[in-house]
């Protein structure tokens, strides 16, 4: 008879990924290199699903907000993965006073900019780089670090990494958001070749959030998929330190 196997049990390494994190992003960063700047390719190529995704989130910022009755700051944010600037215009930059963005692609982060010509002070530092490579000082700068689409670049242990660097970055009441494919608990994770994406289960998500020193605050699943049934199913994971 077969065993359930325990969540730390379920190999990570999938068909086609690289073993070597540095190889796996010279393949992503080719994969969006080669794509047009836009949000068609931030979104796999359904735009149509960009203003429900911002009210979505918009909403779900504002009911963290007022839940919080003042305790969630929103003087800083940290954006991980922010591509063309799709959610640091769309959203964040409604939210928080100074947003410090990410993306591997230099491109990205200067057209991010870019769309605040006119408001400069909105986007403070730039970290390109991958996720697993950033340095942030450890001293508690954000309020919300904001993870949307980008952390399936990472296998479990390097995600693992990646929180607990985040942790002390975080000020108090701080909040970590992750918004991302998931399959069902019990199916197996999937991982496309081509961008490297690895896309895991609610299951493995906690499973990496408590390793990492967070707890699951709130789980909620999007409406996307109702709008495009050919989406996987997306959640929103809201971490807070532990
Ligand atoms: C699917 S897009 C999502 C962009 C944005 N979060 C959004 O929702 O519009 C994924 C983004 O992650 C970036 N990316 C890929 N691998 C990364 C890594 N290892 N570290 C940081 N960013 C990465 C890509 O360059 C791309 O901008």
């Amino acid at each position: 008879m077969s065993k359930k196997k325990e969540i730390s049990e379920i190999p990570e390494r999938m068909e086609g990924e690289r073993e070597d994190a540095n190889e796996r992003q010279t393949i992503t960063h080719g994969y969006y290199s080669s794509r047009p700047k836009t949000f068609d390719t931030m979104l796999g190529g359904y735009t149509q699903v960009h203003d429900a995704d911002i009210q979505e989130s918009s909403q779900l910022l504002q009911s963290i907000f007022k839940q919080s009755n003042g305790k969630l700051g929103s003087s800083n944010c940290l954006e991980l993965g922010c591509g063309v600037g799709r959610v640091t215009k769309h959203l964040l930059s409604r939210y928080f006073d100074h947003i410090d963005i990410n993306d591997l692609l230099e491109d990205y982060c200067q057209q991010t900019r870019s769309l605040f010509e006119d408001d400069e002070e909105k986007i403070d530092q730039s970290f390109v780089c991958s996720i697993g490579a950033l340095e942030l000082n450890s001293f508690p700068k954000y309020d919300v670090i904001w993870a949307q689409w980008v952390l399936g670049y990472l296998d479990g242990d390097d995600l693992v990494k990646l929180l607990r660097k985040l942790k002390v970055t975080l000020k108090k009441n701080g909040l970590v958001i992750i918004k991302d494919n998931c399959v069902a608990n019990g199916q197996e994770p999937e991982f496309d070749p081509d961008d490297q994406y690895y896309v895991r289960s609610g299951e493995q998500f906690y499973d990496i959030a408590h390793r990492a020193g967070f707890t699951v605050v709130k789980d909620q699943r999007s409406k996307l998929k109702q709008i495009v049934r050919e989406l996987l199913p997306i959640r929103i994971f809201i971490l807070a330190v532990k």
